[in-house]
């Protein structure tokens, strides 16, 4: 083992020129003093780049001659490329710290082998005792079989000298639609909208037909470069859906709180693709309003909310609701008809019919990604005035990211915490 690393000289430089060891101070560019490398880290290492399916192939040196005898059962590893050792986080120089999140930390770093400017995002596995978390699995795994120009590009994992310091490094991206929406001065135009909402659409449609759950969209989690061209990122509560699903079902603590579909909220035991639609619908109404649909402090303030835009739900427009476990402790308000048209005054009939399709309430009659392309919102051009632009034509803004500028974006909540301790919907609300 010790040989193989060895053998990957070239990609694992001086660690001299760089700090990848401290966490603390991210704006302290001096190199520390004192660097600990354990002796043996190779030895403990968990084989996590086995995940990888390939490597970009400057980044795979060629296989040197094997200097230890295998047997001929074993062939080196030097003979699968895919499954070779990680690269050292010490092939990138760190640059400047970009947010921290509930599962990571993500900085911005330049790749010294070839200049790139890059997104470290660096796992939380301080607090595992379970082993490798099997949502960074997930994400990796997620991240690797969505591959598309509108999800952000996973480029390789790489380890520090820790079992805790494990890094996946993707393009960097200028900016995230959370902060961009509280900085940007105006509005986005409704043509930009519709890119946005097409390429969004695009990628989620080929997660979905890649049997991948995003559950967690939001405009945080949504990147956009200075060339008007979106990327899904952050697929940390990500997982594949079609297989068979345990006796407890599907975890009901996924997709941050106001951009959560209402099956979850009423406890559905399993759930699809939906999901993500109904977030799809949060991030338009975000995108038109320049503020989030449903703030919300809890779950009950945040299903009164949704009973107030759409009215409250029927057996017509949802007839599961009734059966929900959670239908049974909620007090639905009396009858009365949607308030789509008087919070969204400005938008064409086409784009008011496809919003809602979003936010339907029964996910069998939620429209799916695929069909939301299709809709005459994005391709009539007779009714439906302008129509999408194009991306280059999108003007640049400066990247909080990279430092150009900064300003906190508006607090919304963080992404669920892991399964364990998830309460009932009541336990939660005290209203
Ligand atoms: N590839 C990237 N390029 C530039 N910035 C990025 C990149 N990936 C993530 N970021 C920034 O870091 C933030 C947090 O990243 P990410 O969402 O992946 O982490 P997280 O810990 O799962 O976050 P959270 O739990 O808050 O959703 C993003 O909102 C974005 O601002
Ligand atoms: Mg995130």
């Amino acid at each position: 083992m010790s040989t193989e690393l060895n053998s990957q000289g070239s990609s694992t430089p001086s660690r001299k020129r760089s700090k990848w060891d401290e966490d603390e101070d991210p704006d302290d560019l001096s190199a520390p003093t004192h660097i600990h490398v354990p002796k043996k880290r190779a030895k403990h290492r968990v084989p996590r780049s086995q995940l990888l399916e390939q490597k970009s192939p400057s980044l795979s040196p060629s296989p040197p001659p094997p200097s230890r005898k295998h047997s001929v059962y074993v062939p080196p590893r030097t003979m699968h490329p895919p499954i070779q050792s990680s690269r050292s986080v010490y092939c990138y120089e760190r640059l400047n710290q970009i947010e921290e999140g509930s599962y990571g930390v993500v900085f911005r770093a330049r790749d010294k082998q070839t200049g790139d400017i890059v997104a470290l995002k660096k796992l939380k596995l301080d607090e595992e005792k379970n082993g490798f978390p099997i949502t960074a699995l997930r994400e990796v795994y997620s991240l690797m079989s969505c591959r598309h120009e509108n999800v952000v590009r996973i480029r390789e994992v790489v380890v520090g000298d820790t079992l805790t310091q494990v890094f996946v490094v993707m393009d960097f991206i200028e900016h995230d639609l959370k902060t961009l929406l509280t900085n940007m001065p105006s509005p986005f135009l409704q043509s930009e909208i519709k890119t946005l909402m097409l390429q969004l659409l695009s990628a989620i449609h080929h997660c979905h037909s890649n049997w991948i759950l995003h559950r967690d969209l939001k405009t945080s989690n949504l990147l956009m470069n200075n060339r008007g061209t979106i990327k899904v990122a952050d697929f940390g509560l990500a997982r594949r859906y079609g297989d068979p699903v345990g006796v407890g079902g599907m975890t009901q603590l996924v997709v941050t709180l106001w951009y959560r579909a209402p099956e979850i909220l009423m406890g559905a035991k399993t759930y699809s693709t939906a999901v993500d639609m109904w977030s799809v619908g949060c991030i338009f109404a975000e995108l038109l309003l320049k503020e989030p649909l449903f703030q919300a402090k809890g779950e009950l303030e945040l299903l009164s909310m949704v009973f107030k835009l759409l009215g409250p739900p029927t057996k017509n427009s949802w007839p599961e609701y009734f059966d929900l476990p959670n239908a049974k402790t909620i007090t639905l308000p009396s009858p009365q008809p949607h308030a789509f048209r008087s919070k969204f005054p400005h938008l064409s009939t086409a784009g008011l019919d496809l919003l809602m399709s979003f936010l339907a309430y029964d996910p069998e009659q939620r429209i799916s990604a695929e069909e939301a392309l299709q809709h005459p919102y994005f391709t009539s051009a007779s009714q439906e005035s302008p129509l999408p632009k194009h991306p280059d034509l999108f003007g640049s803004f400066p990247s909080a990211a990279a430092g150009e500028k900064r300003r906190k974006a508006f607090d919304s909540p963080s992404a669920p915490v892991r399964a364990a301790d998830y309460k009932l919907l009541t336990e939660y609300d005290i209203p």
